[in-house]
């Protein structure tokens, strides 16, 4: 369990060049009061940096990298890419992106370059060069950061025949992308690769996530995240030819739709992230997605970004209350991150973030809440050491999230507008959250005999290989849950004919006949064996079972009577199968069954409204105790006598824990 880190890092983008020189010294004073000890620094200075084609100028970026190298940071050293000179923009317009609606867009913004312009990939690549051969050396450097939120999308002519150029590879033949997309439908049928062109709202798309041919749309889903990996590995390569042990990262955004970070992951050295909630987000949400950041590479991550204070992006911009920051960091290290950093270090004063919070607000003082409650912070993880670093989680429950089922399920026409991939995936975790029971997220090639159990809800699209391998994860003994909307296309979005839910059809004894979709003000209810009943609504399966248990069924419409929740044994193990959207209290009612029949367990035996969280290092085990309700919560009894990490003392039986109040606390392994 080794870290990279020799300490947790403590700090966040730092944008000296947006302000004088004179300031940087008060700086440089107030972060170490903060105990901040790291920066990430030039994440859009390519302007300044190579003021035009044929010159660079590192001549602030050196006084930066040797002021903080001299306070010994840990520099974070971005590459500057992400934001396009205005030099380039004039000169080669195609280094801009085409949108969804076919428009080139001129010079502005950020994340909008064109990942298949030869020419942005030559300035980048060339940059990156420059900037290890200028910085390569320096030991403060602990991470190299490349680019930054790759996103955006381009549907512009270098795309259109790079895109063809994949499909060729792809493919092989063009009759073979013409059965991958079931062109035969409308006769879309291509004759020739130069009649395929980008699916935008010029061809087959009709709105953002709308499409008339999901193939070709996953397709250039697909293709389009392997083209920003591609910049990705160029700038990364580029830098570790001139410095091979360089650790080499760039930023994710959690669930963002664009990109399959599964496959990303495998390039970087870390995984690193920023984490943007909303006022009104689930903390149940926050920690899936750092659990989902962490099960990218199943290894600890760095937290790149957040906000001490409020964002400036979102519609409402609250602030976070006093104790809220802290809590959101351990709430953050609870789930696998080895660094806390802030966007950002200073407020900017120009430019759309500066109503975005930092460490040190526009009155340039240290005399402001939000810098006390950053330096309290550092203080606290500047005394843990190397303690926490490295160490993991430990999860009897896999919950399975693929970038490939995510695009696919939001680009079905029917059965129903409402069915979000993210949403449907977090009902299942917050069931395991609420009840303190450690989740990995997996992709669909993890290792499942890790698990006693995997969840894999609306696992519409069954890709070669995933029917034998849960056939296998069942068949040695393992639980398997699945829901509606699974098992219904193969990796080009075609139907598995001979019924529903296709593959999974023999281990989850069902045959899904017909799929009913709800309006929002209709319901259905569904009744258990018990007697017990819960609203149901979104979809509903009628099914018939072909060897499984009904554990409940629907109660009104003309499909009363038939089963709505199945448990099939198959081999060893079991198949539940979930067919449509329940209340919360009935999801939980199943998945009880499912915990207890499977007998996975809490990191505690209590319940308890407090979340819990374990990571464990060689030597110890840390309980994460945070409150993130509006009530008090009693310390759960088990966790009494044990010492805290933050304050040293020793938790005591009966202590109540108030809303935002964290405990690490330690036991012996
Ligand atoms: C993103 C970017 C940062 C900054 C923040 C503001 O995460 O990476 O440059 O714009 O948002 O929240
Ligand atoms: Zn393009």
């Amino acid at each position: 369990m080794q870290s990279k880190f020799k300490r947790i890092l403590f700090g966040g983008d730092y944008n000296p060049n947006q302000w004088p020189e004179e300031i940087w010294k008060e700086d440089m004073t107030y972060f170490k009061e903060a105990h901040i000890n790291s920066a990430t620094i030039n994440v859009f200075s390519w302007a300044k940096i190579q003021p035009s084609e044929n010159v660079y100028d590192f001549s602030q970026l050196d006084k930066i990298v040797d002021m903080l190298s001299d306070e010994n940071y840990d520099i974070v050293m971005a590459t500057s890419t992400a934001a396009l000179p205005a030099w380039m923009v004039k000169k080669y317009p195609e280094t801009m992106s085409t949108d969804f609606e076919g428009r080139h867009h001129k010079f502005g913004g950020r994340h909008n370059f064109c990942p298949n312009s030869l020419v942005y990939q030559k300035y980048a690549k060339a940059l990156a060069t420059e900037l290890a051969k200028r910085y390569g050396s320096n030991k403060n450097i602990s991470v190299w950061h490349i680019n930054n939120e790759y996103g955006g999308y381009c549907y512009c002519d270098n795309c259109q025949k790079q895109f063809r150029v994949w499909l060729k590879d792809k493919y092989k033949t063009i009759n073979a992308v013409n059965e991958a997309w079931n062109t035969e439908f409308w006769g879309h049928t291509f004759y020739d690769w130069d009649e395929i062109v980008v699916p935008n709202q010029l061809s087959e798309e009709f709105l953002p996530d709308m499409t008339m041919f999901a193939g070709i749309s996953i397709d250039y889903r697909r293709f389009y995240s392997d083209s920003m990996l591609n910049c990705y590995k160029m700038e990364r390569d580029a830098i570790k030819e001139i410095c091979p042990d360089a650790f080499i990262t760039t930023n994710l955004m959690g669930t963002f739709k664009g990109l399959d970070y599964f496959k990303w992951a495998k390039e970087m050295d870390i995984v690193s992230w920023d984490n943007y909630p909303a006022y009104d987000t689930p903390w149940s949400m926050v920690a899936m997605t750092h659990d989902l950041m962490r099960g990218l590479k199943d290894e600890p991550f760095m937290l790149m970004e957040q906000t001490p204070s409020q964002q400036n992006w979102q519609k409402y911009n609250s602030l976070k209350r006093p104790g809220q920051m802290r809590a959101q960091s351990y709430q953050t290290v609870a789930h696998g991150a080895d660094t806390i950093q802030f966007f950002q270090l200073r407020r900017s004063v120009g430019g759309c973030e500066k109503f975005h919070g930092a460490v040190i607000a526009h009155a340039g003082t240290n005399n402001t809440r939000v810098f006390r409650e950053t330096a309290q912070l550092g203080k606290e993880l500047e005394s843990f050491g190397t303690k926490t670093l490295g160490s993991r989680s430990n999860s009897q429950v896999g919950i399975i999230f693929d970038w490939d089922n995510y695009w696919a399920l939001e680009y079905t026409s029917g059965p129903t507008q409402d069915l979000k991939y993210v949403d449907q995936i977090h009902q299942y975790y917050e069931y395991f959250y609420n009840n303190n029971i450690s989740v990995d997220m997996i992709p669909v090639d993890a290792d499942f005999s890790k698990y006693k159990v995997i969840a894999a809800p609306v696992l519409y699209m069954i890709k070669d290989g995933m029917k034998e391998k849960l056939e296998k994860f069942v068949e040695n003994g393992g639980t398997l849950i699945t829901t509606f909307m699974s098992g219904i296309v193969n990796q080009s979005d075609n139907v598995y004919l001979g019924g529903y839910p296709g593959p999974l059809r023999k281990m989850a004894g069902v045959w899904v006949e017909e799929i009913d979709a709800l309006a929002p003000e209709q319901s259905n209810t569904v009744r258990f064996a018990d007697g017990t009943e819960y609203k149901c609504n979104l979809l509903c399966d009628l099914m018939h079972t072909e060897g499984a248990e009904v554990l409940a069924s629907y109660e009104s419409d003309f499909y009363a009577g038939m089963p709505a929740v199945t448990k099939n044994s198959y081999g060893k193990g079991k198949v539940y199968y979930v067919a449509t959207q329940f209340e919360a209290a009935g999801l939980t009612k199943v998945l009880d069954e499912v915990t207890k029949e499977s007998a996975v367990s809490g990191v505690i035996a209590e319940k308890t409204g407090l979340e819990i969280t374990c990571r464990e290092s060689d030597t110890t085990r840390f309980y994460f105790v945070m409150n993130f309700t509006d009530e008090e919560q009693v310390l759960p009894v088990s966790l009494a006598g044990k010492t805290d990490l933050i304050t040293g003392e020793t938790a005591k039986e009966g202590e109540v824990m108030k809303k935002w109040d964290v405990k690490i606390l330690q036991e012996a392994l």
